[in-house]
């Protein structure tokens, strides 16, 4: 444990000379309601609410704890108040922290913060979220600073997680896949971050890429695997059964319990038919995984 330590710690220094394109600061400019529409449906399915409102009367304001095995991790303000929130914020500045986990201060943020996922969205798309959340009400929220365990309160480190565990960028289509799968695949590896649940974690708290929807456990709840595995897996699912239960929570075969159900309501209930289909049909194709 002590050299795996001491060789995160290393990288950590290593990669600390690395440093990410930062194209000149521009800012929103000209948005139109469709942006404000795209952005909003982009966020919900992100479920952004979920974990960055405490009260809410406030919405977005953040502060919310989320708990890691790590240790406790406050979420951040995202409403357009200027001093605590994003307010003074520019677009690349926004994206640099959803693409790179990359924070304005060029520390970087901690995975509870699911970057790892949403690296994988367009511009387009990470723009249109932000140009939905500066129509918020800015709320003047200040979260406290995480309380992570050793060595993990130094931000520092993540650069080595990062640069260990971290593959930033979009995923490129594959043409050997219909555009219906390709839109499945990105909505659920991006802003849906299912894997963030149903994949399992190494000790480090990053994705298994290798048994990727294997089954995951979160905050002590069993996140079943959504491979093609027979056992426990979604093989006996129909593309139906599996858009029925995105879509409210239940089907014949299942019925979601606390968790998930936060999903459901915060996320994919609110997608449209056809994205959630899209997932639906893309998780169908996952091969079954080893057992
Ligand atoms: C699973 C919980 C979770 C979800 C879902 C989530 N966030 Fe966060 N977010 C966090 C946490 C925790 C932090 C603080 C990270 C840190 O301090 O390192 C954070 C930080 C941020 C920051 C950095 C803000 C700052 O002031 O530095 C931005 C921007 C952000 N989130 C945007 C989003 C957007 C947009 C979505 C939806 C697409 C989203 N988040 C979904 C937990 C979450
Ligand atoms: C915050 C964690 C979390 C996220 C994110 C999440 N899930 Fe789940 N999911 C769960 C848990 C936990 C369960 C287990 C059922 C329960 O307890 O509600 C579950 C159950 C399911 C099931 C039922 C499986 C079965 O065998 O009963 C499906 C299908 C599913 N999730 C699909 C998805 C998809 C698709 C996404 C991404 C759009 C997603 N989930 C994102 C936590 C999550």
């Amino acid at each position: 444990m002590r050299t795996v330590l001491a060789s995160l710690l290393l990288c950590a220094a290593l990669a600390a000379s690395e440093s990410h394109a930062q194209p000149g600061a521009t800012s929103a400019g000209e948005t139109s309601a469709e942006d404000v529409a795209r952005g909003k449906s982009l966020t919900e399915a992100g479920g952004c609410a979920g974990c960055h409102t405490v009260d809410a009367a406030k919405p977005f304001a953040g502060g919310k704890r989320i708990d890691t095995r790590f240790g406790g991790i406050y979420s951040a303000n995202l409403t357009p108040d200027r001093d605590t929130g994003l307010g003074g914020w520019s677009d690349d500045e926004f994206y640099r922290a959803l693409r790179f986990g990359v924070a304005r201060d060029g520390s970087r943020y901690y995975p509870a913060f699911p970057y790892p996922n949403f690296t994988k969205l367009t511009r387009q798309d990470i723009l249109a979220i932000r140009v939905y959340l500066a129509t918020l009400t800015p709320v003047r929220n200040q979260p406290r600073p995480p309380e992570l365990s050793w060595p993990l309160n130094y931000r520092v480190v993540m650069r080595g997680w990062n640069w260990w565990f971290f593959k930033p960028g979009i995923l490129m289509p594959d043409q050997h896949k219909s555009a219906e799968w390709n839109r499945g695949r990105y909505l659920a590896e991006g802003v849906g971050r299912c894997g963030a649940c149903h994949t399992p974690k190494n000790m480090f708290g990053a994705e298994k890429r290798d048994q990727a929807y294997g089954g995951g456990r979160i905050a002590g709840v069993f996140a079943p695997r959504l491979d093609g595995a027979e056992n426990g897996g979604l093989k006996s699912w129909s593309v139906e059964d599996i858009a029925e239960y995105l879509q409210s929570g239940r089907n014949g075969r299942s019925h979601a319990g606390q968790l998930v159900s936060e999903v459901v309501v915060n996320s994919t209930s609110k997608m449209s038919e056809a994205d959630i289909r899209a997932i639906a049909v893309y998780l169908k194709d996952l091969p079954a995984g080893a057992p």
